[in-house]
């Protein structure tokens, strides 16, 4: 079977409020189809973004062309509670990895989803107060009741992946964490290693940095993309697969226009030293 990590980029649901021409469930179901044409089928959203309005959007899409369901893929995530969501006098943001509370918010998604399965539940953030027996079992439950396909994780360090896995009779299969060519440490510190020996798909949020380069780096990534006749998002997406493993990127652009640069990735290969140079003009310095 093939894996629904096996796409060029997977498409970030957080920033849909900011296109207004989205917003008509007609209009997004048409977007969403013509990503899943080009061959984006798999789309990434968590309970809090917009405060359930991204997949409340999506989910009435998907009811107005329930035919794109059998063709997509989502992955959706929970465990923060935001300040406002706090119900506590004290409205702190915090993280909840509790059984109650994680199939609570996963029957929540897949409402506003208007789906009957998420392909993958990830916990969004680490919880230093997780009950990691608990959190096992509730994961494990939303598999065998076929509300989620797989799980995984986002954020989290290897020891922290490591110790939900010991208690758990399921696959961890991913772990998304913000990654791009400003924001590059756990590719000195073993993190890559540990994804890669322990099995888990990485998953890079913020792909494009927001599109906030440092100029040294903008002008690199320009230059590139002049000679291989590509966008400049295509030579950062670019950089971001020629990590092993090919991290997948969750891009975090609904515009037609960037989406198209952003697919050309697929005709990008960087050799090593094009790869050093633009993390060189990242950094703003050399390699040690
Ligand atoms: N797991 C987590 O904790 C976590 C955290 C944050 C995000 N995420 C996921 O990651 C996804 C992507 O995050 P992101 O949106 O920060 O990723 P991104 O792809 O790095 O950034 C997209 C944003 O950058 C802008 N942009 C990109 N290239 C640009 C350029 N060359 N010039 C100017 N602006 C540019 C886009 O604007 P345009 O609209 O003009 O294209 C858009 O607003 C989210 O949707 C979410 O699914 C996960």
């Amino acid at each position: 079977m093939d894996s629904i990590f096996d796409v060029p980029f997977a498409l970030g649901m957080m920033r849909l409020p900011d296109y207004p021409a989205l917003a008509e469930p007609s209009a997004l179901a048409d977007w969403i189809s013509r990503q899943v044409e080009a061959g984006f089928t798999l789309f990434d959203h968590a309970d809090i973004y917009g405060a359930g309005e991204c997949e409340t959007r999506f989910g009435e899409a998907l009811k107005a062309a329930p035919a794109l369901k059998a063709n997509l893929q989502v992955i959706t995530k929970a465990d923060i509670v935001t300040a406002q969501a706090d119900r506590s006098p004290f409205s702190v943001k915090h993280y909840d990895t509790t059984r109650a509370y994680l199939m609570q918010q996963a029957e929540q998604s897949l409402s506003r989803l208007n789906l009957e399965r998420i392909d993958v539940f990830l916990i969004h953030r680490p919880d230093p107060l997780m009950p990691a027996e608990e959190t096992a079992r509730a994961l494990e439950d939303l598999v065998a009741q076929g509300k989620v396909g797989q799980v995984g994780v986002s954020n989290f360090l290897p020891e922290q992946w490591r110790w939900l896995q010991a208690n758990l009779n399921q696959k961890l299969v991913c772990n998304q964490v913000q990654l791009s060519l400003t924001v590059t440490d756990m590719l000195v510190s073993g993190q890559l290693e540990a994804h890669l020996h322990d099995g888990l798909k990485l998953l890079a949020w913020s792909p494009l940095a927001g599109g906030q380069w440092p100029e040294a780096l903008s002008q690199r990534l320009a230059q590139l993309a002049e000679e291989k006749g590509v966008a400049r998002e295509a030579i950062a997406l670019a950089w971001l697969k020629a990590i092993p493993g090919m991290p997948l990127p969750v891009v975090g652009t609904c515009n037609p226009e960037r989406l198209a640069a952003c697919a050309q990735v697929t005709d990008v290969q960087l050799n090593r030293p094009e790869w050093y140079a633009l993390w060189e003009a990242a950094r703003g310095h050399r390699v040690p």
